[in-house]
C-alpha cells in the first residue's frame, strides 16, 4: 500500500519544515537587507498572497489527485504535460545541488561554534575565515557530503518514519527558537534602527524594478513552489485532509519565520553596527562578528547555527523526496536504492559548486562564480518557470471540474478567483519575471 502522513499535522510541520529554510533565514536577510527592507517586505507580502497562495494550492491538488511522483502529477492531469514533471524534478536536483553546499557552510559554523575555533578565527577576521574555507579544495566538499548523508538517512526511513517524525520534533523547537533570538535581539541596545529596517518602509525603494524581481524571486523560493516538492509530499495526503487550510497554515507559518528571523538579525546587525546590505555573506561573515562582540554570543552563535542547519535539512529532505518518488515509481527501486542513487546524483551535480570559490575559482558563468550563477538561475528563473508550469497545467490543462472539486476550496466563489488567478495575473507575473531574468526586458 501507498504511505500516507499519519496526520494532518504531521503533514503541516513536514510542509512548513520544507518551506523553512535557508530561504527564511540566510536568504532572507539577506536579499530583504540589498533591497531596502520595510518596502521589500511589504511588496513580497502581496506576492505571497498572490501568487504563492494559489500557486500551493494547486500543487496540492496537483499531488493529491495524481497520487504518485510528480511525473504521475502532471500527466494525470493531462496527458501531454508529462514532460513538465520530469522537468520539475530535474529542476529539484538542480536546487539541491547547490542548497546542500551552502548547508554544508553552515555545519562547518555549527561545529566550529560548538568547538570553540570560531572564536579564535575572529583574529584574522572572519571574511578571511570565509574566504580561507571557502577557498579550500576538501573541506567544502566534506561539508557538503555529511549534510548530504543526514538527510539520505532520513528519506531513506521513509514518508512517516523518516520524514515525518523528524520534523514532529524539529520544526515546533526550531520555531520556539527563533523567536528566542529575536527576543533576545530586541534587547539590544540600538535594536530599535533594525526593527525600523524591516518593518517601516522607504518609500522610494516601491520605484526600483529590481526590488519586485528579488521579491518574486525570494517568494517562490522561499515558500518551496515552483520545484514540485509540495506536488510529491502532497500525494502521500489523505483524502480527509483539508488542502486549503493546510496551504493557508503553510504559507503564514513560513512567512511568520521569515519576519521573527528577520527580527533576529536586523536588530543585532544594526545594535553593532554592521552592514545589513553586506549580501550572501552576511550570515558567514557579519553575524559572527556580531556574535563575538554580543553579550552571551558564545551561547547565541551556536544555537542560531544550530537553527539554519536543522531548517536546511528539512528542506533538503523534502528536495530529496521529489527525484527519489520519481525513482521508486519510473524506476522501480526500493527506497534506499532510490535514495543512493539520487543522493550520488545531488552529490555529483553540487561538485561544481563546492569548488567554485576554490580549484573552480577561474570558472565564472554570466560574470560570477559557479554557485552564485546557479542561485540566481534557480531563483529568478527555474522556480519561475516551474511556478509557470504548475499555473499552466492546472489553470488550463486539467480538467477544471476536477481540480476544483480536489482544491476544496470553502465556496464557489473563492474556487473561482483561484483559477482565474492561476489562468492569468500569476503566468503574466511570472512570465515578465522570466523574461526580465533573461534580460529581454
Ligand atoms: N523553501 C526552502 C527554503 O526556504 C528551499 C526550497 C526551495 C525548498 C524549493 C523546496 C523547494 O530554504
Amino acid at each position: 500500500m501507498r504511505e500516507e502522513w499519519r496526520t494532518q499535522t504531521g503533514f503541516v510541520l513536514a510542509t512548513i519544515g520544507s518551506a523553512v529554510g535557508l530561504g527564511n533565514i540566510w536568504r532572507f536577510s539577506y536579499v530583504a537587507g540589498e533591497s531596502g527592507g520595510g518596502a521589500f517586505l511589504a511588496i513580497y507580502l502581496v506576492f505571497v498572497v498572490l501568487i504563492g497562495l494559489p500557486l500551493m494550492i494547486a500543487e496540492f491538488a496537483l499531488g493529491r489527485r495524481g497520487g504518485g511522483d510528480v511525473v504521475q502529477a502532471f500527466s494525470a492531469a493531462s496527458p501531454r504535460w508529462r514532460g513538465a514533471g520530469w522537468l520539475l524534478a530535474a529542476g529539484a536536483l538542480v536546487i539541491l545541488s547547490y542548497y546542500t553546499v551552502i548547508a554544508g557552510w553552515v555545519l562547518k559554523y555549527l561545529a566550529g561554534a560548538l568547538s570553540g575555533t570560531l572564536w579564535t578565527a575572529a583574529q584574522t577576521g572572519y571574511g578571511a575565515y570565509f574566504a580561507r574555507f571557502i577557498a579550500n579544495t576538501g573541506e567544502p566538499v566534506l561539508w557538503q557530503a555529511a549534510i548530504l548523508l543526514i538527510a539520505m538517512l532520513v528519506v531513506a526511513g521513509g514518508v512517516r518514519r523518516g520524514i515525518e517524525r523528524l520534523n514532529m520534533w524539529l520544526m515546533p523547537l526550531l520555531a520556539v527558537i527563533v523567536v528566542l533570538l529575536a527576543l533576545f535581539a530586541l534587547t539590544l541596545p540600538g535594536a530599535g534602527a533594525g526593527v525600523r529596517f524591516l518593518l517601516a518602509p522607504d518609500w522610494s525603494v516601491f520605484a526600483r524594478p529590481d526590488v519586485y524581481v528579488a521579491a518574486i524571486g525570494q517568494a517562490f523560493f522561499s515558500l518551496g513552489v515552483g520545484m514540485a516538492v509540495m506536488i510529491t509530499y502532497a500525494s502521500y495526503m489523505g483524502r480527509q485532509f483539508r488542502i486549503p487550510v493546510s496551504a493557508t497554515a503553510i504559507v503564514g507559518g513560513d512567512t511568520l519565520f521569515a519576519v521573527v528571523a528577520g527580527l533576529a538579525i536586523f536588530p543585532a546587525v544594526f545594535a553593532l553596527g554592521g552592514n545589513p546590505a553586506a549580501g550572501p555573506e552576511l550570515a558567514f561573515i557579519t553575524l559572527p562578528q556580531i556574535f563575538l562582540n554580543m553579550p552571551f554570543g558564545s551561547v547565541v552563535a551556536p544555537v542560531f547555527f544550530f537553527l539554519l542547519a536543522a531548517a536546511a535539512l528539512t528542506s533538503m529532505v523534502s528536495l530529496l523526496e521529489v527525484p527519489v518518488a520519481v525513482a521508486v515509481h519510473r524506476l522501480a527501486l526500493g527506497r534506499r536504492r532510490a535514495t543512493l542513487l539520487a543522493g550520488g546524483l545531488v552529490f555529483l551535480l553540487g561538485l561544481p559548486s563546492a569548488l567554485s570559490y576554490g580549484l573552480l575559482a577561474d570558472v565564472t558563468l554570466a560574470g560570477q562564480p559557479i554557485l552564485d550563477a546557479v542561485d540566481r538561475a534557480v531563483s529568478s528563473m527555474l522556480l519561475p518557470l516551474g511556478g509557470l508550469l504548475v499555473a499552466l497545467c492546472v489553470g488550463w490543462a486539467a480538467n477544471r471540474a476536477v481540480v476544483v472539486a480536489e482544491a476544496d476550496l470553502p465556496d464557489a466563489a473563492l474556487a473561482r478567483l483561484w483559477v482565474w488567478l492561476l489562468r492569468v495575473p500569476v503566468p503574466l507575473l511570472l512570465v515578465v519575471v522570466f523574461l526580465r531574468a533573461v534580460g529581454a526586458i
